[in-house]
């Protein structure tokens, strides 16, 4: 068995011998609490990415409780848990969806897989430089809380979105979250995107409660990403398992997910791919902390 060490000099040695290839923004889609939309938003902008001609790969990091596949209507044979056992690559995982976006699912039901293990997360980022054709853009939607795994995919992205509510608990979790990932791991950019928001003023509104929070305490000023609208079009879409972006395309959600996208791969120029400890890079090794476990 290859040794921890000689699979690092290894990535080293491919990252170097690989200057051309064109770097992969990834993108990590994190809230602390669950259930305010980050896999709907995922799998909407992936979609509407595509469609604009952007070659999109999601990863279902919920990797012992993940939904996206049944969301979109997919109906995967292998997941990211066989990449994770060295059973499968992630090119023999990768399911085809909506507008041709490349879905690399989870499994659901797996309790081991809520913390990968130093080995696990080298061996997944081995299968990632070794994409014979990687992707533009890597959404990563991660599960809520703030696990190891949280904490680990959303410090090997470039940037962090941040999914909150109106609701008082979203924006407590939210804080926490960005407590965590900024006062133990450094990380000092996140996006925000207000999700189920009823206007713009209750969006901006929302924002700025949390970012009075995170300047007094944390001394972070965040950044507005946008804001999707409280919007039915969007669970009916899921009840047919399609994205709002295609079966509603004219909805407010669709319209706003679609502008998110735009912005979204603005940020290639804001901050040309820096942050993060690089999935698509060498040195990628964490070990989570005590509290951050
Ligand atoms: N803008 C919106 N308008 C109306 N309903 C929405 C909107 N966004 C999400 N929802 C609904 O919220 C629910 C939760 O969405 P989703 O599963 O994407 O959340 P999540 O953050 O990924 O959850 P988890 O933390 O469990 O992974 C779904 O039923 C979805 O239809
Ligand atoms: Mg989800």
């Amino acid at each position: 068995m290859i040794t921890k060490i000689d699979q690092a000099s290894g990535l080293r040695a491919r990252a170097s011998a690989q200057p051309t290839l064109p770097p992969v923004q990834v993108i990590a889609v994190s809230s602390g609490k669950g259930g305010v939309g980050k896999t709907n938003i995922v799998a909407n902008i992936a979609v509407a990415g595509a469609k604009q001609g952007t070659r999109v790969m999601i990863m279902d990091a919920d990797l012992a409780l993940g939904n996206l596949d049944v969301l979109l209507g997919l109906t995967p044979v292998y997941s990211l848990e066989d990449v994770i056992a060295g059973r499968r690559t992630l090119e023999e995982i990768v399911v085809e969806g909506p507008a041709g976006v490349q879905i690399l699912p989870a499994t659901s039901g797996v309790q081991d897989l809520t913390a990968l293990s130093r080995d696990q997360q080298l061996h997944l980022q081995t299968q990632f430089l070794n994409l014979a054709t990687p992707p533009e853009l890597l959404l990563i939607d991660c599960a809520a809380g703030i696990s190891a795994n949280v904490l680990y995919f959303s410090l090997v992205a470039h940037e962090v979105l941040v999914v909150v509510t109106p609701e008082p608990t979203s924006l407590t979790d939210a804080y926490a979250l960005i407590k965590v990932l900024s006062t133990r791991y450094r990380q000092k950019r996140f996006r925000i995107l207000i999700n189920m928001a009823k206007q713009v003023r209750e969006a901006k509104d929302v924002f700025r409660k949390l970012s009075k929070v995170t300047d007094r305490f944390l001394s972070l000023s965040l950044d507005f990403a946008g804001w999707v609208p409280l919007d039915d079009h969007l669970p009916m879409a899921v009840c047919q398992q399609q994205a709002v972006v295609e079966a509603f395309p004219k909805a407010p959600s669709s319209r706003a997910l679609s502008d998110l996208m735009t912005t979204l791969l603005g940020w290639r120029s804001d901050h040309p791919m820096d942050g993060g400890l690089q999935l698509f890079g060498p040195s990628v090794l964490w070990t989570p902390t005590q509290e951050g476990a």
